[in-house]
């Protein structure tokens, strides 16, 4: 069985009397250590798919598995403990605590951890070594999604799921911190999941699973994986 697989996905909210289908049966599946990119228009069941594969919320219908177990038929407290020591997560907006410097983001992550990293050393693989102390206010929109990368990576989680990590950051240092998710993906075999609006990146992920209208319509193995750097749009 694949590491990660949606079999058959539905997501229904319902507000008031009205019923919005986010996932009309969504199937795909992810191998262990693999780069995957989640790709489509904006309102396609993006985050929603996100939001499932990382047990912030929970599917209408469908299986879901991640490492063998199954995801969609976990209690609320399984759920919670599958959160807090199998998902890294990353978003647009970074979510750091602005009265803590960088390198109290990142412990404070370790702090939920059973086997944490060491968090100086991984501000040091992001690039942030002389930025420890400073406060998010204190760093660039780039260093401040590494940090949040960091702080992700500090309790070693099975996943690293990212929604639209470059949607605030300019074009180089989206490629810049494109560039670091691709690394942590080969160097510490870690799977990493990246929402992104932007179809130029696919060329470099080992996976695109194309969401549309709720449903993934097509899914591609991508067999010539290329670094960003050669990447433009
Ligand atoms: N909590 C919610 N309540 C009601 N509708 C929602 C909720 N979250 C998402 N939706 C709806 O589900 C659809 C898919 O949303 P989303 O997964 O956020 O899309 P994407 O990330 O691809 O832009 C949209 O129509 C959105 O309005
Ligand atoms: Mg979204």
């Amino acid at each position: 069985m694949s590491y990660i697989v949606f079999d058959n996905v539905t997501k229904e909210y319902k507000t008031g009397e009205v019923i919005t289908r986010a996932l009309r049966g969504v199937s795909f599946s992810i191998e262990k250590g693999e780069f995957a990119v989640i790709v489509g228009p904006s309102g396609a069941g993006k985050t929603t798919t996100l939001n499932l594969l990382g047990g912030m919320e929970s599917a209408t219908s469908g299986t879901i598995y991640v490492d063998g177990r199954c995801v969609s038929a976990m209690s609320k407290r399984e759920l919670t403990a599958y959160r807090r020591y199998d998902i890294g997560f990353v978003f647009q907006f970074y979510n750091l605590i602005q009265n803590l410097t960088a390198l109290e983001n990142v412990e404070i992550a370790t702090q939920l951890s059973r086997n944490p990293l060491d968090a100086a050393e991984l501000l040091r693989e992001v690039g942030l070594e002389d930025r420890m102390k400073n406060f998010p206010a204190q760093l660039s929109g780039g260093e401040q999604q590494r940090v949040a990368i960091a702080r992700a990576l500090a309790k070693s989680p099975k996943l690293l799921l990212c929604d639209e990590p470059t949607g605030a950051l300019d074009y180089n240092t989206g490629k810049a911190v494109l560039r670091l998710l691709q690394q942590t993906c080969r160097e510490k075999g870690m799977t990493v999941v990246v929402i992104t609006h932007n179809q130029a990146i696919t060329p470099m992920a080992d996976k695109i699973i194309r969401i549309k209208n709720g449903v993934a319509e097509r899914v591609e193995i991508n067999r010539n994986v290329r670094p960003i750097e050669e990447i433009e749009w």
